[in-house]
């Protein structure tokens, strides 16, 4: 599949956007600095798959996570904003994600995963 361009200046803060890649769920969450600071402040070690927020955010642009949509369990669309870390909550078997969308309870083995993508501006980032 080709690129997937998306517009980021109409994504208010604390707002999600949802679209598809190959086929594939996508979100772009536009996070709030209570949301990064969160994903942040986490002891890795303590984590299932341990990784960095930092590690799933593009240098500089913490604001943006770029995550694939479906949960890491049996692939249930997990709704945002809820659960214990405010994350994402599957409503499927009841797997709880952060706001880095690392995986902190339930059954989901792995984080979410990132698809690959780049920022052609500080506006415009392209998925693939
Ligand atoms: Fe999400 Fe099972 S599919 S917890």
């Amino acid at each position: 599949g080709a690129p997937v361009e998306v517009d980021l200046g109409p994504i208010a803060e604390g707002q999600l956007v949802k679209l598809f890649w190959r086929g594939k769920l996508v979100f772009i969450r536009h996070r709030t600095s209570e949301e990064i600071k969160a994903a942040e402040d986490v002891n890795i070690a303590s984590l299932r798959d341990p990784q960095a927020d930092s590690e799933r955010v593009k240098n500089g642009k913490p604001q943006w996570l770029v995550v694939y949509g479906n949960c890491t369990h049996l692939g249930c669309v997990p709704l945002s904003n809820q659960g214990e870390y405010k994350g994402w909550f599957c409503p499927c078997h009841g797997s709880v994600f952060d706001t880095s969308g690392r995986v902190r309870g339930g059954p989901a083995p792995i984080n979410l995963p990132i698809p690959p993508y780049s920022f052609a501006s500080d506006t415009k980032v392209v998925i693939g």
